[in-house]
C-alpha cells in the first residue's frame, strides 16, 4: 500500500505531485506529504495527517516552488498516522529525504546499529531507519551514482519502493524497488516516478517498469540509468502505456465505484474481446495456449487469491470442476503460504488479482513455483508484479479500477476464468460440443444482461433506503451463487461498515438461523436452476422467523415474489453464468447504502486498494 510520486523536469513539481497523489489515494489515505527543492536550493517538506486535501490546505500558504520533488500518500504500518510519522522522512542530517511503500522487516536491528553509531530517530517508522542507513553509507559511497542507495538496500530484508531526494543535488532522484510496484515515465526532458501509471499517463505514454532489486538513477537532462542492487548495469526497456486518461477520471459519476459498476457491460465485453467467437465455437486465450497441455494433464488446479478475487476463484472452482472435470482447490493466499501445502510439479496454480501486486498472492506464487507448479496469472493491471512472476496468464482487461471496493474486476475475472475453463474443457473433450456452444453464446449475451440489471438501479436504491440502518445482514446463495453471497456481504461491510455474512443457503440452519428476527435483512439469490426449490425452502425458513427477505430472482418469477419482502428481477441466463449477472444488484445495493450512511465509498476506512504488505 502507500502511493508514491516523484518528478524532475521543467515544470513545477508540486502540482504534478498533488494531482498524482490524488490518483494514488486509493492506495492509502492516512496521511500525505511532499518534499521539493526550490530554486535557492532550499528543501521544503510538508506533511499532514489525513487525506491529500489536508496537505493541500496546509501547503497552499507555503513555498511550494521547485522543479524536483517527491510525494507520498500513506497507509500506516509502523507508527500511528500522524504528521510526524508521515512521509517523506529525513536522514540524520536532514539533507536526505525519502518516501517508501513497503515494509523494512529488519528495521529494528538496523536501527539498533545506527543508534550505536550516534543516530537519533524522530519517528516510529521503518522508513526513517532506511534513510538514516543510506546517509550512513553515503560517507563512503556516492549518492549521485546510486551506490549509497544500492549498498543500503543490500542490508535490507523486506519490501520497498523508494525515492530518495538529496538537498545537495537538485538534479537527481534515486528510485528503487522490491516487492512494491514502481513505474518511471519518460517525458521530454522530464521524468515521473509513481506507484502506478495513473499519475503519469497525462504527460507521457513512455514508461519503464522497474523490476525487483533494481535501482534507477534519474538525472535531469540525462537518460535514466538502471542498476541492480548487486551493481550490474541494466539496459532500459521502454514500454508504451495503453491506458487512456479518461479511464482514470470519474466521467460525471459521483464516485469511482458507481462508474465502475456501470462500466461492467463494457468491461465484461472487453475481457472477452478477441477471445470469444461463439458462432465459430472458438475460445482463444493467447496467454495460455502454450500451457494447454499442462492444464490437460493437471490432476489438480489450485487457485490462490485474496478478498474479492478469492470469490471469483470460488466461481471458477465450480466451472472448472463441472466442465473440465479437474479437481480444484481454492485457497486464501495468506493461508496457503503459511502452512506446508502439498504442491506437485504437475499442479496448475491460478493466481487471481486485480492489482497484480497483492503481497500474499505474490508470496504464494513464489512458494508454488519453488515446488515446480505452473503458475497462471489472471490479473487486471498490465505489467504488474503477479503477471510478471507467472509462467503465463490472461489479463482481465477491465480497465483501471480505482474505487477501493472491487466491482468490475470481479465480473472480468469470472468472465476470463469461465473462458479458460471452457477452453480447457473443450480441449480435454470433457464438455459436449452442443453444451460448449450454448455456453459460449450465452456468455456473449452477458454484457446486455448486465445492462438490463443496471436499469433496476432506482428500485435497488429504494430498497437500500429501507435497510440502510440495519446493523447486521445475511447474504445467502447456493451452488454458483454461494460465492456471490460472500461477495455481496464483503461489499456491504467494507463500504458501509454494516456487519454482514455470506453463507451457503442450506448452511443457515446449522447456526446463523439463530440470528434471524424481524430486524435482520436476508439477501438471497433465488434464480431458476438446480437448487431453486431448495432456496425457496430456505426463504420460507427465514420468513417463518420474521426475517426480511430481499431476493434476486429470474425475470418473471412468481413463487419467490409471493413470499419475499422485495424482489429484484434479473434476466434469465445459464446457471453457470448467473454470478456475472446476480452480483450487480448487491454491488448497487451496498453502494447506495454506503452513500446514504455518509460513508466514503471510494476510500473506506482502514482499507487500501493494493495490499502490498503481508
Ligand atoms: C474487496 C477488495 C479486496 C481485494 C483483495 C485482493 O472489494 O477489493 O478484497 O479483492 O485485496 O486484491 P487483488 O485482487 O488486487 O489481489
Amino acid at each position: 500500500m502507500c502511493g508514491i510520486v516523484g518528478y524532475i523536469g521543467n515544470k513545477q513539481a508540486y502540482p504534478v505531485m498533488i494531482k498524482g497523489l490524488h490518483r494514488l489515494e486509493y492506495r492509502g489515505y492516512d496521511s500525505a506529504g511532499v518534499a521539493m527543492i526550490n530554486d535557492d536550493g532550499e528543501l521544503n517538506v510538508y506533511k499532514k495527517k489525513g487525506k491529500v486535501t489536508e496537505l493541500e490546505n496546509f501547503a497552499k500558504v507555503q513555498d511550494i516552488s521547485g522543479t524536483i520533488g517527491i510525494g507520498h500518500t500513506r497507509w500506516a504500518t509502523h507508527g500511528e498516522p500522524n504528521d510526524v510519522n508521515s512521509h517523506p522522512h529525513y536522514s540524520q542530517s536532514g539533507d536526505l529525504v525519502m518516501i517508501h511503500n513497503g515494509i523494512i522487516e529488519n528495521y529494528a536491528s538496523l536501527k539498533e546499529g545506527l543508534i550505536k553509531r550516534g543516530h537519533t530517530f524522530r519517528t516510529q517508522t521503518d522508513t526513517e531507519v532506511l534513510i538514516h542507513l543510506i546517509e550512513d553509507i553515503k560517507k563512503s559511497e556516492s549518492m549521485k551514482t546510486g551506490h549509497a542507495v544500492l549498498a543500503a538496500l543490500n542490508k535490507v530484508i523486506g519490501a520497498y519502493a523508494i525515492v530518495v531526494l538529496d538537498k545537495n543535488d537538485p538534479n537527481t532522484l534515486i528510485a528503487a524497488k522490491k516487492g512494491s510496484p514502481m513505474v518511471i515515465g519518460i517525458g521530454d526532458d522530464e521524468f515521473f516516478i509513481a506507484s502506478d501509471a495513473s499519475p503519469i499517463v497525462e504527460y507521457t505514454k513512455n514508461v519503464v517498469y522497474l523490476e525487483d532489486e533494481q535501482v534507477a538513477i534519474v538525472r535531469r537532462g540525462e537518460e535514466v540509468k538502471l542498476r541492480t542492487i548487486k551493481d550490474k548495469e541494466i539496459p532500459l526497456y521502454v514500454h508504451e502505456l495503453e491506458m487512456e486518461l479518461e479511464a482514470i477520471e470519474k466521467g460525471g459519476y459521483e464516485h469511482f465505484m458507481l462508474k465502475e459498476i456501470y462500466e461492467q457491460p463494457r468491461s465484461v465485453k472487453d475481457s472477452m474481446r478477441g477471445r470469444l467467437n461463439a458462432a465459430e465455437g472458438k475460445v482463444q486465450l493467447g496467454g495460455i495456449v502454450d500451457h494447454l497441455g499442462k492444464f490437460k494433464n493437471a490432476k489438480r488446479i489450485m487457485i490462490i487469491a485474496c478478498g474479492t478475487s478469492w470469490h471469483a476463484g470460488l466461481v471458477a472452482e465450480y466451472i472448472f470442476e463441472e466442465y473440465a472435470r479437474i479437481p480444484v482447490e481454492v485457497e486464501y493466499a495468506s493461508e496457503f503460504r503459511y502452512r506446508n501445502p502439498i504442491i506437485y510439479p504437475d499442479d496448475v496454480v491460478i493466481a487471481i488479482s486485480q492489482s497484480g501486486e497483492t503481497a500474499d498472492t505474490l508470496a504464494a506464487i513464489e512458494l508454488a513455483k519453488s515446488k515446480g507448479a505452473t503458475i497462471i496469472g489472471v490479473c487486471n493491471v498490465v505489467g504488474s508484479s503477479i503477471p510478471r512472476a507467472s509462467h503465463a496468464g490472461s489479463y482481465t482487461h477491465a480497465g483501471p479500477e480505482i474505487g477501493v471496493a472491487s466491482t468490475k474486476a470481479f465480473t472480468a475475472q469470472v468472465t476470463v476464468l469461465t473462458l479458460m475453463a471452457l477452453h480447457v474443457a473443450h480441449a480435454k473433450g470433457t464438455i459436449a460440443e452442443s453444451r460448449y456452444r450454448q455456453l459460449l453464446y450465452e456468455l456473449e449475451s452477458i454484457p446486455n444482461k448486465i445492462e438490463e440489471v443496471l436499469k433496476q438501479n432506482d428500485l435497488i436504491k429504494e430498497i437500500a433506503n429501507i435497510y440502510k440502518d440495519a446493523r447486521n445482514a445475511l447474504y445467502l446463495g447456493r451452488g454458483y451463487t454461494f460465492p456471490v453471497a460472500l461477495e455481496g456481504a464483503l461489499k456491504l461491510k467494507e463500504i458501509s461498515y454494516i456487519h454482514a455474512e455470506g453463507y451457503p443457503a442450506a448452511e443457515m440452519k446449522h447456526g446463523p438461523i439463530a440470528l434471524i428476527d424481524e430486524e435482520m435483512p436476508v439477501f438471497v439469490i433465488a434464480t431458476k436452476g438446480l437448487n431453486y426449490e431448495k432456496v425457496v425452502s430456505n426463504i420460507q425458513e427465514v420468513k417463518a422467523r420474521k426475517g426480511k427477505i430481499i431476493a434476486v430472482v429470474t425475470h418473471g418469477d412468481k413463487d419467490v415474489k409471493g413470499m419475499a419482502d422485495h424482489v429484484i428481477e434479473i434476466p434469465e441466463t445459464d446457471e453457470s453464468l448467473v454470478p456475472l449477472v446476480s452480483v450487480i444488484p448487491w454491488q448497487l445495493l451496498s453502494y447506495h447504502i454506503a452513500v446514504m450512511r455518509g460513508c466514503n465509498v471510494d476510500q473506506p476506512r482502514n482499507l487500501a486498494k493494493s495490499v502490498t504488505v503481508e
